[in-house]
């Protein structure tokens, strides 16, 4: 039997959207595989009931095909689905990871993530890598075509996520098709800084680098309170605040040890438009971990 950890992931961080992705060291989904005739799938833990157990819907059992390695797959959800938080990225992630252990397939972590990336189509009908590369790689990822670029960052993160769903299948849906060359000059300025920023592990380059005027503006109208969520989050202590993903998740860069105030400013925010809500003060992390037993 092969266990895995597979870890949560913020992808796009406002001005690299399908391109930026980084790893946070909690939450976390913990996946056990054991070599079977036929793929099955059991789910349990955060938001299981909406998780499908068919092989073919679901994003582990799509790799488990892809790889040709049936097994028995167990998944314990620590990453809530439609959460914005990489939550069907991290159950293919480990299950690629998991399953190239067990059957000692030997391929690269890179070959990994394009193997995972068709479990993702599966959930969200494109098969984008941004959440599974840094799922599996770790740290900060940047998916160029067919280049995946990981740099080892280190930053505090805070990430809060407010009882509401958004399936990355509808948040495309609200996205301009075009975009004009202002709006195209601000995005390549804030992607070139907070890559630099990455590189530095310097919060307020990464910080300015959220901003974007053309994917985030469309989704943060999905998530009700966003505005005064984000305003509170930088009066605590933020240097940067944008949607995790496709959302509802919002992602809070904080000033080095504010990682307490801005989650707590974001919670009570949420809390004070009726909307319950987790924040996790978290940090970019590690990728998939694997234990073989
Ligand atoms: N980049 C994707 C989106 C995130 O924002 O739609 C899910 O991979």
């Amino acid at each position: 039997m092969v266990t895995v950890r597979a870890p949560a992931t913020v992808a796009n961080l406002g001005s690299g959207f399908d391109v930026f992705g980084i790893a946070l060291s909690h939450p976390a989904d913990i996946i056990h595989v054991e070599p079977a005739e036929e793929t099955t799938i059991t789910v349990t833990g955060a938001g299981s009931q909406y998780i499908p157990v068919n092989p073919k819907k679901n994003t582990a059992g799509v790799v488990a095909e892809a790889l040709d390695a049936p097994a028995t797959i167990t998944i314990d959800k620590g990453i809530r689905p439609a959460s914005g938080l990489g939550s069907s990225a991290a159950s293919a992630a480990g299950a690629a990871v998991a399953l190239n252990a067990l059957y000692d397939k030997e391929l690269s972590k890179e070959e990994l993530v394009w193997i995972a990336a068709k479990g993702e189509e599966a959930a969200s009908g494109e098969a984008h890598a941004d959440n599974v590369a840094p799922s599996i790689l770790g740290g900060f990822t940047i998916v160029s075509q067919d280049r995946i670029t990981n740099i080892d960052a280190h930053l505090e993160v805070v990430v809060c996520l407010p009882e509401i769903t958004i399936s990355t299948r509808n948040a495309r849906e609200v996205l301009p098709k075009s975009l004009d060359l202002d709006s195209h000059v601000h995005t390549v300025g804030s992607a070139a800084t907070l890559t630099a920023g990455m590189l530095k592990s310097n919060p307020e380059l990464v910080g300015h680098g959220l901003a974007d005027s053309v994917v985030t503006p469309a989704r943060t109208q999905l998530i009700k309170g966003y505005e005064s969520v984000q305003a509170a989050a930088i009066e605590s202590g933020a240097v940067g605040v944008t949607v995790s993903g496709s959302g509802p998740t919002i992602l809070a860069i904080p000033k080095k040890g504010k990682s307490r105030s801005v989650a707590s400013a974001m919670v009570d925010a949420f809390f004070s438009q009726g909307i319950q809500s987790t924040a996790y003060q978290t940090r970019i992390g590690g990728g998939v971990e694997l234990y073989l037993d």
